[in-house]
């Protein structure tokens, strides 16, 4: 049966509600990732250059706003809202899976304002595992995307009482999207993480670029759980691989895949040390969102514009010029990360 768009609405707000009231004292496995520190950068900041490459695609910082919203009245003011600290910034955006805007025009306007709001920027659309080809393209002419997220949400949809039951079918969609579509096409964690067993399966279909959106940040379990009559689901809130885990699981992938890391970027040193563990670039939604819920547009824009030096910041510490040189650099991994590894036979 076709889900009714108040129902589609009520959700979309009631997530933003709902990950602004998220635990943000939660312990991380950045915590257990240590940059070496280095004496003797023989660096200048201005040498330092953080622009970073998605196929053809140059994002002039290796950050970006993760897909959070759209769909409703107040999700549309929280896309202006980032749009315009995007555009403020230069930093790249995704918008939140845009089936509702597909399904119902009345509400495309409320995605559409990203571009409206930011016409040179890189945009990143949005669509579910589920979508079929016609909604992919109709999701990137909407926005005039630059790259095309598809999301992987398993357990969400499993905790959620209306969520989808049928997951058979979506590597062949996936393949299918690759091979019709001319920009990059992303395919999305969203805060479960990843494992080298999933990404073999991305690979095999053609898959080119990841984001493995790992646990420590915004937890679609505990969101849908507190949605829910019983909230019977509390218990699986920590399942999934956390940020730092997927990266270690995709290493033998950096060679063929350009990944992506989110999920639980609290600050520009978890950013960097995703990069030093070989993602291109790292991607932020939470924490950006309380900025804004908090301090505003101008806030946000004060927060990003921190971000970019601080990264800058960073790289100048390690003596690392750019991207590839901080991939380069060492990374210690210690305590229940170590474990996982030495348990995975992860190098
Ligand atoms: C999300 N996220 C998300 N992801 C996606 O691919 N499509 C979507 O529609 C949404 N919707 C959404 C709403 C809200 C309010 C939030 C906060 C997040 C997931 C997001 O992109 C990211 O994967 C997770 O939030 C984990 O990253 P953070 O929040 O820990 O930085």
């Amino acid at each position: 049966m076709e889900e009714q768009p108040s129902i589609r609405e009520k959700r979309k707000d009631e997530h933003v509600r709902l990950a602004l009231n998220t635990n943000q004292t939660q312990p991380s496995d950045f915590d257990a990732l240590y940059l070496v520190h280095r004496s003797l950068p023989e660096l200048d900041k201005e040498e330092v250059d953080l622009r970073t490459r998605l196929g053809n695609l140059t994002l002039a910082f290796p950050i970006y706003i993760n897909a959070m919203t759209g769909g409703s009245e107040k999700t549309g003011a929280i896309n202006a809202a980032l749009a315009e600290a995007a555009k403020e910034t230069g930093i790249a955006m995704a918008v939140g899976s845009q089936h509702s805007g597909l399904r119902n025009e009345k509400v495309a306007d409320t995605y559409r304002i990203v571009r409206k709001k930011n016409p040179n920027g890189v945009i990143f659309g949005n669509v579910g595992a589920d979508a079929p080809l016609d909604y992919a393209l109709r999701a990137i002419d909407m926005l005039e995307a630059d790259a095309l997220q598809i999301h992987l949400n398993v357990p969400q949809e499993v905790v959620m009482p209306e969520g989808d039951r049928h997951f058979s079918g979506i590597l062949k969609k996936i393949e299918t999207i690759i091979k019709k579509t001319s920009i990059p096409v992303i395919i999305k964690e969203t805060g479960f993480g990843m494992c080298r067993e999933t990404l073999e399966q991305l690979k095999t279909c053609g898959v080119q670029f990841v984001d493995v959106g790992g646990g420590g940040g915004t937890n679609f379990v505990h969101i849908e759980n507190e949605r829910r009559e019983k909230r019977d689901y509390s218990y699986l809130k920590g399942w999934g691989q956390s940020t730092p885990i997927s990266l270690l699981e995709a290493q033998p992938f950096l060679k063929d895949m350009t990944i992506l890391a989110s999920g639980g970027i609290r600050n520009p040193l978890d950013a960097v040390k995703s990069m030093a563990l070989g993602a291109s670039a790292a991607g932020v939604a939470g924490a950006f969102l309380r900025v804004l819920d908090k301090c505003g547009t101008e806030g946000l824009v004060e927060e990003m514009k921190a971000w970019k030096e601080h990264l800058r910041m960073i790289f100048l510490m390690q003596g690392a010029q750019s991207l590839e040189h901080i991939a380069k650099c060492p990374i210690i991994v210690t305590k229940n990360v170590r474990e996982w590894c030495d348990l995975r036979g992860l190098d």
